[in-house]
């Protein structure tokens, strides 16, 4: 496509109209000019493609197959498997004729709450971004583009399309933005969705600080941003902010405001061409890597979400080596979820699956088991019934594994959950199991963080999110040991939902929610408040053990332009091959800034066999140590020792080494007579020059000798200034002072120039 020869030809309405969809799904063809157009469609967990000519939002969607959602995904850790996933949905996409599959989102769980946060992968950016990155790396492989969605702060549903998430700037980058910044900078989306929220007042839809400073100049971002559906307000601000494509239609309406203000004078031409010049594009680059040959086998995708879904599950809990079950013992499914799995979540994601497979299906090829369905999904109330068939059951087997979870109307896209807890019909039916068989395992349905009292009361207790529409063939895979689980928490399960660092200010007021937390979301907030979690980030049981040794770091200085690698060996312990996905964290010991207690900047999952040991590396670099510095705008890093941590969850270190860091590019400081003591004194230089200071003003006062350690820190909260009206001393005036301040500056950033 010669894309500076369309744009010369086109008109003003016809640049206008491509600026917006055609129906739900589609970009607009523009015949003249042949520009054909390419369809989107949801997943992204599997693809939602509603019928083509109808092009309409209700109809149902082909028959497709539902893959983990990306709460389960994360939980992973697993890069490759991930980018899996995504060269098959590519496969899919090319199969359908779909140009872009709108997802992966990778919005941060802010609350457990959050009704989409069965879409999100974790509390964590740098996870994350990681996952984000692996998803659309593999996707795109196969000429298929996706919608790193939802930009920005997308973080809950109560009035999610008008909301204004107000949230300060260290925050912003270090935890919302960085979300997205690693997976736009490494795997460059075709295109990124913008949130239906505003942000700190401006919808994101028309925000030429997301949009354009931050993804396209700072980033370098060269895709299309498309509109959440709906999400455009002010048409004419959404194209000078970046906003390209305004999905679904809008029936036209909104093409003519850009045509009226470019031609009131209110619009540059040169910014409507810049849209329409990435729309182009898109079209192009779907159009040179359209495939006419791919096959999309469903059974081979079918088994590869059984695949992912076994190395997503968490095994929380496994008291007795009670798991894997012992398939000669008298065994008990029971829950409805045992035959009739929440495998996937409400809303855009929603796939219509080619085929299910219940635990209860999958049990038959492994053994015999009995069944009672205990508790009905369709109103929060005991049936007494199906309770004391359930608890019969338990009493006449061996072991009872529970299928229990969150129903469909507990948790969607379009609203929040109001509290953490499980139905109470649900909680009911795992109490009375438990008492009467003590060999009682949980198996979870869930698409975000649960509270479970009854978690001392049980021996098993598997997480299996929503696993996808394989997941009873995954969870009969890990119950039996076909499987070993792998899975760790991409997210900290909290004791009770109060504990969550958003508590206080999750949903907001009105149109405006305060992330009054700042940068102590997730694992951050518990570490640093020293809460027990009941189940913490990272941390995921195995049916072997892994021992950590040998940690070692290639250097221990580096400037912050360099980068580090440090290595660790995991054994493999025990007696079966399986998985560990091992952890780095980074602290900074002492900071001038307030920081996390430690923070992920790597991890690796490495299979072993029974006996073998193999050597993990991880390579960080001047991002791993560095904070946001809201002075300079831009990253960090502070001279000083950082503290590196590797283990097996993130309450469970192994081992540790430290590095020095010294930052290249020094920052500029400016000291002003309302600098106290202490700030003048945080460096040794300047510590000096100020002693040297008191002794030139104090000479002939006193003997003029060095001021102890505590008498200097007597200066530590006292602005310079206000050393003429603390002291007697006549030689403190307000001019010495002031020169004192002039030769620290220069004496201190003297290396500056
Ligand atoms: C959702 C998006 C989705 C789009 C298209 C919106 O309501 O927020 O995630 O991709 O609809 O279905």
């Amino acid at each position: 496509m010669n894309i500076d020869k369309i744009l010369a030809e086109m008109s003003l309405e016809e640049k206008a109209s491509l600026c917006s969809g055609e129906g739900f799904w589609h970009t607009k063809s523009v015949e003249r000019l042949d520009i054909q157009k390419i369809m989107m469609s949801d997943g992204p967990h599997g693809l939602r493609k509603v019928n083509e000519e109808r092009d309409c939002v209700t109809d149902e969607s082909i028959e497709a197959v539902c893959f983990p959602t990306a709460s389960a995904l994360a939980c992973s850790f697993d890069r490759d498997l991930i980018e899996k996933l995504g060269k098959a949905l590519g496969d899919e996409c090319q199969a359908e004729g779909v140009a872009v599959i709108l997802g992966p989102g990778a919005n941060i769980k802010r609350s457990p709450l959050c009704g989409r946060n069965f879409e999100y992968f974790s509390e964590d950016p740098y996870l994350s971004t990681e996952m984000a990155s692996a998803y659309i790396k593999g996707v795109q492989s196969r000429g298929v583009g996706t919608s790193l969605k939802h930009f920005a702060l997308n973080n809950q549903e109560y009035r999610g399309m008008s909301v204004s998430a107000e949230v300060d700037e260290r925050t912003l980058r270090e935890i919302y933005l960085a979300s997205f910044e690693g997976a736009v900078k490494n795997a460059k989306p075709w295109t990124v969705m913008c949130s239906y929220n505003r942000v700190n007042g401006v919808h994101s839809s028309e925000n030429p600080k997301l949009l354009s400073n931050i993804l396209r100049d700072e980033w370098e971002y060269k895709g299309l941003v498309v509109s959440d559906w709906g999400a455009v307000d002010n048409r004419v601000n959404g194209i000078k902010a970046g906003l390209d494509l305004e999905m679904p239609s809008s029936l036209g309406k909104n093409d003519k405001f850009i045509v009226e203000a470019v031609r009131l004078g209110k619009l540059d031409i040169k910014d409507v061409d810049k849209c329409v010049r990435r729309i182009l594009e898109l079209i192009d680059k779907y159009e040179d890597g359209k495939k006419s040959n791919i096959i999309w086998d469903k059974e081979k995708h079918n088994k590869l979400a059984a695949e992912i879904e076994s190395e997503c599950m968490v095994l929380l809990k496994n008291e007795g080596n009670i798991l894997p079950l012992d398939r000669s013992k008298k065994i008990a499914f029971i829950g409805r979820f045992a035959e009739s799995p929440r495998y996937q979540g409400g809303g855009s994601s929603h796939i219509n699956s080619y085929k299910v497979t219940s635990a209860l299906e999958a049990v038959k090829d492994i053994c015999k088991v009995t069944y009672a369905e205990g508790y009905n999904t369709v109103e929060d109330e005991t049936d007494d019934k199906l309770l004391s068939e359930a608890v019969q059951a338990a009493k006449e087997c061996e072991i009872a594994v529970l299928f229990v979870g969150l129903p469909d109307l507990f948790e969607s896209e379009g609203y929040d959950r109001s509290h953490l807890r499980l139905p109470e019909c649900q909680i009911e039916l795992i109490e009375r199991v438990s008492e009467v068989n003590e060999n009682t395992v949980v198996v979870l349905h869930n698409g975000s963080a649960v509270e479970m009292p009854f978690a001392d009361n049980v021996k098993g207790i598997l997480e299996a999110y929503l696993g996808g529409q394989a997941v009873g063939q995954a969870e009969v895979n890990i119950l039996f040991g076909k499987k070993n689980p792998s899975g760790k928490l991409a997210e900290t399960f909290p004791r009770k939902l109060s504990d969550n660092p958003s508590y206080l200010n999750f949903p907001g007021e009105g149109d405006r929610v305060r992330y009054q937390e700042g940068i102590f979301v997730g694992y951050r907030y518990y570490d640093k408040k020293e809460i027990e979690p009941l189940y913490p980030f990272g941390y995921g049981l195995s049916y072997t053990t892994f021992e950590y040794k040998d940690i070692d770091i290639s250097k221990s200085e580096m400037n912050d332009d360099e980068e580090v690698t440090v290595t660790v060996t995991v054994k493999n312990t025990g007696k079966i091959k399986g998985k560990e996905i091992v952890q780095l964290y980074v602290n900074d010991e002492q900071s001038s800034v307030i920081r996390p207690i430690k923070e992920l900047k790597g991890f690796e999952k490495v299979m072993l066999n029974p006996g073998e040991e193999k050597k993990v590396a991880f390579v960080l670099d001047k991002r791993s140590f560095a904070y946001y510095n809201t002075d300079i705008s831009d990253w960090y890093t502070e001279y000083g020792k950082y503290n590196i941590f590797v283990g097996s969850s993130s309450r469970d270190i192994r081992l540790k080494t430290c590095v020095y860091v010294a930052p290249t590019n020094k920052i500029r400081v400016e000291y002003t007579l309302n600098s106290t003591g202490g700030d003048v004194m945080s460096t040794e230089m300047g510590k000096e020059l100020f002693k040297e200071f008191l002794k030139e003003v104090n000479a002939g006062i006193n003997s003029g000798s060095d001021k102890s350690e505590g008498e200097l820190s007597m200066y530590n909260e006292l602005p310079l200034r206000a050393m003429v009206s603390f002291s007697d001393n006549a030689n403190i005036t307000r001019e010495k002072l002031s020169q004192f301040v002039k030769r620290l500056n220069i004496m201190i950033n003297s290396d500056l120039y």
